[in-house]
């Protein structure tokens, strides 16, 4: 396989790390150790071969990455990368367009890719399987399908919920990944490295105390990094990042130690205050707070189900104990 530029042109999820603090290769990427490892494995493989990598499925809560590591591993594999995202791709001409301009061993990245409309997610069937595309030429009875072949490309997908995607497309990735919340200690490495290349030293308790307040996800670390920097360099004229300065500049910027934000403080006090503690079905919370239930599901969910604070049980959602004492609230629960 010929070596080629990869390209930068990231326009997805992580649109706001800019290009400049997003790792380039895997030595450089931070945490996600365990798809780290299998991926550096399954890439190692691929180059000895000389073949394409096999279709990667990414899924996960948001934030934590995925279009970041797709262009890593495009960086690894030495091939261009494409980037597109599900609710880019509204007709059949979208995608052939897209597919059109791939080359042997090419990744394209589709993000969102669960929002792709299903008779399109159909033509992905045997781009995938067998490298072509069937699409009709022609209009009323003269129509006729020609295929189109395809170069030996590799697919990265990345969903919020690897759920919400039809089985036959689920099972036409080879590599399965789940990506996970970083741990506050894989958060403040990264916002010491991000420190380094936006010419501000992080101190390890100051980077530490940002984490906290980052929901286990870069992009937030990242973003609240950029914004602490410059409150400690307006207010404090200095570009070393201390605890004490980190905790007065978190504290301005109204953000909370336990990563919480306003509507996650909303849910956990309408559980508590509306429906007794729970269990409450999820629909039933989302109408409560007037908001969408992808939203608590996919995003707010996960997290408050790491931190402990919520339980899923059959019957719906309950606080747990460390939820009340977080709100303040005297209560025991059995
Ligand atoms: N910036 C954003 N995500 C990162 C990661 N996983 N490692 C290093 N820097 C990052």
């Amino acid at each position: 396989m010929k070596k080629r530029i990869v390209s930068t042109d990231i326009q997805t999820e992580d649109n706001e790390i800019d290009s400049t603090i997003r790792p380039i290769n895997l030595a450089d990427y931070i945490g996600q150790t365990e798809a780290k490892e299998t991926l550096k494995i399954f890439i190692e493989a691929a180059i000895k071969r000389q073949e394409a990598l096999d279709h990667v499925l990414l899924y996960g809560p948001p934030g934590l990455g995925k279009t970041t590591l797709a262009g890593v591993i495009a960086y690894e594999m030495k091939v261009n990368f494409k980037v597109t995202s599900g609710p880019a791709i509204e007709k059949p001409g979208d995608i052939v367009a897209i597919l059109n301009t791939l080359q042997n061993g090419d990744i394209l990245f589709i993000d969102e890719i669960h929002r792709i409309p299903r008779y399109i997610e159909e033509m992905l069937y045997t781009a995938m399987e067998d490298y072509a595309i069937d699409i009709m030429v022609g209009k009323g009875p003269s129509a006729k399908p020609i295929r189109i072949n395809l170069p030996k490309f590799t697919l990265i997908g990345a969903t919020t919920r690897a759920g919400l995607l039809s089985a036959p497309l689920r099972d036409r990735f080879g590599i399965i990944q789940r990506l996970e919340f970083y741990s506050l200690e894989e958060l403040a490495q990264i916002l010491i490295r991000t420190g380094n290349i936006l010419n501000t030293e992080v101190e390890l308790k100051a980077g530490l105390a940002i984490a906290k307040c980052s929901r286990g996800t870069p992009r937030l670390a990242n973003r609240f990094l950029k914004r602490v920097r410059d409150i400690i360099y307006i207010k404090y004229n200095t570009n070393i990042i201390s605890l004490d300065n980190a905790i007065l500049s978190l504290e301005l910027l109204n953000l909370d130690q336990n990563g919480l934000d306003t509507l996650d403080r909303r849910i956990l006090n309408t559980i508590a205050n509306f429906f007794g503690g729970g269990p409450v079905g999820l629909d039933t919370l989302a109408a409560t707070l007037s908001e969408e239930r992808e939203t608590l599901e996919d995003v707010y969910e996960p997290y408050l189900l790491q931190k402990g604070l919520i339980m899923r049980t059959a019957r719906g959602r309950v606080l747990t104990q460390e939820a009340y004492y977080i709100l303040g609230i005297d209560k025991k629960i059995s």
